[in-house]
């Protein structure tokens, strides 16, 4: 199983602020909600209930919620629960998953970085304020496979790179 992870990334690493995102890039999301479809998402707990209510659990793909809560209580019943990254990640390869999409937030990225065998990165080309970052992509271990510039637009207020990385070592 691939195990992947896809955010947008301002320039300085800010990823949202007061559990929400900071930007309206319906390009992006289309991108995001294509790319995911189909497959396993794990997302951490609070990621999961910033996305707005009636849109979750997001449908077409199973939606795995990793929270620390013994007793957290699944608002439906296609929802998955559970208490570690790990489990999460041998709930995707007991459903056999090809491609596990990490979508986040913060802390998610943070303890997944270093496991993950690609990334799909939408780079925002615009330094933004925020209370959450994405970690430090340290080249040294990621080959670019590709780059797809989308200018901004009327509907897009910042340039944006579309690219995958695929671990080198
Ligand atoms: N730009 C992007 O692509 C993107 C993507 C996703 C999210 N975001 C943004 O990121 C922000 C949310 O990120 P966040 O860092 O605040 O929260 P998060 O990573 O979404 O969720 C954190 C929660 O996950 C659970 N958790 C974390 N590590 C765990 C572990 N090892 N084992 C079990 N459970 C664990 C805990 O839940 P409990 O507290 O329930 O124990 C913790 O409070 C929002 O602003 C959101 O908009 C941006």
């Amino acid at each position: 199983m691939i195990v992947s992870i896809i955010a947008a990334v301002a320039e300085n690493g800010v990823i949202g602020r007061d559990n929400q995102l900071i930007w309206h890039l319906p390009v992006d999301m289309r991108f995001f909600m294509k790319t995911t479809e189909g497959h396993c998402i794990l997302t951490g707990r609070r990621n999961y209930e910033s996305i707005p209510e009636k849109m979750r659990p997001l449908k077409n793909r199973t939606n795995i919620v990793v929270t620390r809560q013994p007793d957290y209580q699944p608002e439906s019943r296609q929802l998955k629960i559970v208490n570690s990254i790990e489990d999460g990640i041998d709930l995707a390869l007991k459903l056999k998953e090809k491609e596990l999409f990490i979508i986040g937030g913060g802390q998610i990225y943070q303890q997944t970085v270093q496991l993950a065998d690609r990334l799909y990165i939408t780079e925002v080309k615009q330094s933004l304020e925020g209370d959450t970052y994405f970690p430090t992509i340290d080249h040294t271990h990621w080959n670019e496979l590709s780059r797809i510039i989308y200018p901004a637009d009327q509907n897009h207020a910042h340039d944006m790179h579309f690219v995958v990385y695929e671990r080198s070592n």
